[in-house]
């Protein structure tokens, strides 16, 4: 085996995933190999049900590979849900406190750590409010405030910001880049939102429909900050969706 150079945060190695057995066994992965640097910020994207989910819970230590490996080098992995997934008898705070309660943090210091958790996520001054007295951006906020609270190296996102309005999901776009910039964090994001990985992504995966393979890796060479409507933006978006759209013909879904 190559020795996995310092600078890598995540080696995937020729990753195969079988669901079930017999006539109704699933392969939603197929030989997935691909090495993640240390601080990037790395977009997958492709079809419903080609593997993204699956491939991320493998990452995270959910879910185990059928055949090859998930090399974490040492770093924590994290993880972040579709739908923020707050625990509704929780405040704000509480919420954003589970993840420090879990690894033994004491109270002043939980405290401490959650006023500038919401701080971060702009929320300041909401420990106190319920998940339902809270907008849906307000709570993928603190859901966000929560997965960062993991103090994950590398964070998991399963398409975080898939129910929100574009304007809520441009704020949180911002919040997100900005985070990632100041805790050098190893972003894997998953998405079936092209312009979204355009927006967000250093590199973007492309992954085939049933089984999972790595159709295509796109490098996104546009400086930072990105508008999500920009014109190298769009062009890109346009390339990746040409792409993506043959992927899906391919399989006829
Ligand atoms: N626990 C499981 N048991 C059986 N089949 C599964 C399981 N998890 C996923 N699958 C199957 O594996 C394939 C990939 O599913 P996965 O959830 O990873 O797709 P996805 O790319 O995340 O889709 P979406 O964009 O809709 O979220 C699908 O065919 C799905 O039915
Ligand atoms: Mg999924």
């Amino acid at each position: 085996m190559t020795a996995v150079r310092s600078d890598t945060a995540l080696r995937i190695d020729g990753v195969s995933r079988f669901f079930g057995s017999g006539a109704a066994r699933v392969q939603a992965l197929d030989n997935v190999s691909l090495d993640v640097r240390s601080g990037e910020f790395l977009c997958l994207l492709g079809a419903s049900g080609c593997g993204k989910s699956t491939l991320l819970g493998l990452i995270a230590g959910l879910d185990a590979p059928t055949t090859g490996t998930v090399d974490t080098t040492g770093r924590r992995a994290g993880m972040m849900f579709q739908d923020s997934a707050l625990l509704p008898w929780l405040t704000a705070g509480g919420n954003i406190e589970v993840p420090l309660r879990l690894r033994g943090i004491r109270r002043a210091e939980r405290r401490e750590r959650v006023e500038g958790l919401l701080a971060m996520v702009r929320l300041a001054g909401l420990a106190d409010k319920r998940p339902h007295e809270l907008s849906g951006g307000m709570r993928q906020r603190v859901s966000l405030a929560r997965a960062f609270a993991q103090e994950a190296d590398i964070l998991c996102m399963d398409e975080p910001f898939g129910a929100l309005d574009a304007m809520t999901r441009d704020l949180l776009h911002d919040e997100l880049e900005r985070i990632w910039r100041e805790t050098g964090v190893t972003v894997i994001f998953v998405t079936h939102d092209v312009r979204e990985a355009v927006r967000l992504g250093d590199r973007i995966v492309l992954l085939s429909s049933r089984p999972g393979r790595v159709a295509e890796i796109f490098d996104v060479d546009i400086e930072r900050p990105r508008r999500i409507d920009s014109a190298r933006v769009a062009e890109l978006a346009t390339e990746v969706t040409t792409r993506l759209r043959e992927e899906v013909g391919r399989h006829g879904h």
